[in-house]
């Protein structure tokens, strides 16, 4: 019998419009459909390796800033929920070595769950050899829990289906990589682990009472993205990609109890860019559960945009990010 061994590189991507609050825990089902864009140069690289060798299934994690630790917790929970699923869907019963890499700060609001989860997906599929197409494995990714990973299985621009059930919430691509040349350059303000995780972010939202106004926004803010996004109109990309963000920190920030996920940073990010505007340097701010701005702009906004935020007080680290491919699988193995 082959190995059943195989590595991944899966992309994280920025919501647009964002997942925020489940209608069902257990299957990811989330609350309005979610667009977004996938990035280049921020992913996650996994190997995972199915066999007799292993008495237990053994999570390593590691990232730009840390060593590789063996993973325990919450985040362990879902990745072994996710082996014990796609092992069953396969037939074997043997244990997995997983080996886990993100180029980039985990957990800091450069959405580590989406690239994680898809690149675990799609590395069990290939060591399982379970052959599915694209809708399905963006089902599958979703069923580990992380509703952005779901969107991260495709290149471009990605709009993610609500759906009534398992098998019609899925993500599609609207758009390739090639249709708009935009950017995401991420102005990192803390690289820390922030202290509410979106898993608490989601379950808190149904006790905000902004929620229910929130809920009939998304609707139309969708509409005006894919208008957006088809007829390339930056300026209602931006307004509305700003509108969306401010509607999901109203939520968290109203929720019972109240999470605020901004620092003085952010809040002198959101300024700046307003500022810049009026100055003719045209980007739109948003921020996923955490701290860190994600500036969308057009690429030859880049260079000006990167130079400005350099020195900006409270910007630790910069990263640029355009439109990204999606999931795939690697002949390098971690391990
Ligand atoms: O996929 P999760 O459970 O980590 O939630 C992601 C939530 C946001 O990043 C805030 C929004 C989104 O759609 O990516």
């Amino acid at each position: 019998m082959s190995k059943l061994k195989a590595s991944a590189i899966a992309p994280s991507n920025i919501a647009f419009s964002k997942y925020w609050g489940k209608i069902d825990d257990e299957l990811t089902l989330p609350l309005n459909d979610s667009i977004s864009m996938t990035l280049d140069t921020i992913f996650t690289h996994t190997t995972v390796e199915f066999g007799p060798q292993y008495a237990k299934n053994e999570v390593w994690l590691s990232d730009s800033k840390t060593k590789a630790t063996l993973a325990k917790d919450q985040k362990q929970a879902r990745v072994l929920q996710q082996l014990k699923r796609l092992r069953r869907l396969a037939g074997v019963k043997d244990f997995a070595k997983v080996v886990s890499h993100n180029n980039f700060p985990t957990g800091a609001g450069i959405a580590s769950s989406a690239s994680g989860f898809s690149a675990l997906t799609a590395a069990c599929l290939a060591a399982l050899n379970i052959q599915v197409d694209k809708k399905q494995q963006s089902i599958l990714t979703r069923l580990a829990g992380s509703g952005s990973a779901t969107r991260s299985v495709y290149g471009g621009f990605v709009k993610w289906h609500q759906g009534k059930n398992s098998e019609s919430s899925y993500a599609e691509q609207l758009y390739d990589q090639d249709h708009w040349d935009l950017a995401n350059i991420i102005l990192v303000t803390e690289s820390a682990a922030k202290k509410h995780s979106s898993l608490i972010g989601h379950a808190r939202s149904k006790s905000s009472p902004f929620m229910v106004a929130r809920l009939k926004a998304v609707l139309q803010h969708n509409q005006d993205l894919e208008t957006a996004l088809k007829s390339k109109d930056f300026q209602l990309l931006g307004q509305v990609i700003e509108q969306e963000m401010f509607s999901l920190h109203a939520v968290t920030m109203t929720s019972q109890p109240p999470i605020l996920y901004w620092n003085g940073t952010t809040v002198e990010i959101l300024h700046e860019v307003r500022k810049l505007r009026d100055q003719g340097l045209e980007s739109y701010a948003t921020l996923d559960a955490g701290p860190n701005v994600h500036l969308i702009t057009e690429s030859s906004n880049i260079k000006k945009l990167q130079k400005h935020f350099s020195d900006f007080v409270g910007v630790k680290q910069i990263f640029v990010c355009k439109v990204g491919k999606g999931v795939k699988i690697t002949k390098q193995h971690l391990f």
